[in-house]
């Protein structure tokens, strides 16, 4: 039950908020929490560490009931200050390998991995990663997944060419196309480690007149639902954005009943699935 005078509302704060990914983690909390008679402020970190802070001394301030956090700032440093506050906190979609706490995300090598198999599989031996931030441990850990296909396969890191970009945005995903053009030889598959950058991509595909699948095949992550509705379908490994939402929410609203406050580490991590469309079947 809800102890008066304590705040209702729990906070998201996620890396981006324009992108839809973050919008289906919200709405799966937001059931959690509606029906736990609470509400959700989602507060957008832009993957600025600076801006986390920011925001979690807000929330300290307004002693807010709990926070979900995608954590900007690789170090934990904001979480370990945060974590004196004694508001409970759970981390949604990353870790921070270092902090203690509960997390719900997902196996971002495992999903690496199902989608540089599935490129491999169909033949492409020149293939391309597209990341933004490798200290953001999703893009990393997408990566290790894609190196471990290639090791499965007998082939090295050279097979796979690595664009970094600043951002896991669609103008961002269009720069990295036209790099990707710009390479000798052009690699014939592009794994992208989210469905805005892919989007990105195959705008900057199309305006070159490069056919996709047939001369780069494509796959994203997320599977958001504009993946399905894209010029070409996009093939890409599903996190379950809504479940990873809800459940996080429901370990953080445990968290912040004082009778079961348990001080818990629990981690749960859920799994990508591969969903093949048109962009990547040549
Ligand atoms: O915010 C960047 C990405 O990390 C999202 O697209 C989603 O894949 C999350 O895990």
């Amino acid at each position: 039950q809800l102890r008066a005078g304590r705040s209702r509302i729990i906070s998201l704060l996620v890396l981006d908020m324009a992108n839809p990914f973050f919008v289906d983690v919200a709405s799966g909390a937001e059931r959690a929490a509606r029906e736990a008679g609470l509400g959700v402020m989602v507060c957008n970190s832009a993957q600025s560490p600076e801006e986390e802070a920011e925001y979690l001394a807000l929330f300290t301030e307004q002693r807010v009931r709990g926070v979900l956090v995608t954590p900007a700032d690789i170090t934990g440093r904001n979480l370990e200050s945060f974590r004196r506050h004694g508001i409970p906190f759970v981390f949604v979609d990353r870790v921070v390998p270092s902090a203690e706490g509960c997390s719900v995300s997902v196996d971002d090598v495992i999903g690496g991995t199902l989608a540089v198999r599935h490129l491999l599989a169909h033949g492409h031996r020149s293939l391309a990663y597209v990341s933004g931030p490798m200290q953001l441990a999703q893009c990393h850990d997408r990566r290790t997944g894609a190196l471990r296909a290639l090791r499965e396969a007998g082939l090295d890191g050279d097979a796979l060419r690595h664009v970094e970009v600043e951002r896991l945005d669609v103008a961002a995903g269009r720069d990295a196309g036209a790099r990707l053009l710009g390479m000798s030889p052009r690699p014939t598959a592009v794994f992208c480690a989210n469905d805005l950058l892919a989007l990105g991509v195959l705008q900057a595909l199309y305006g070159a007149g490069v056919s996709v699948p047939e001369e780069m095949a494509l796959v994203g992550y997320d599977d958001i639902e504009f993946a399905a509705a894209a010029a070409v379908p996009l093939t890409s490994v599903r996190q379950p954005a809504f479940r990873m939402g809800r459940t996080a929410a429901e370990l953080l609203i445990e968290e912040t009943d004082e009778t079961a406050y348990a001080h818990r580490h629990q981690r749960i991590v859920l799994l990508p699935e591969l969903v093949v469309r048109g962009s990547s079947l040549a």
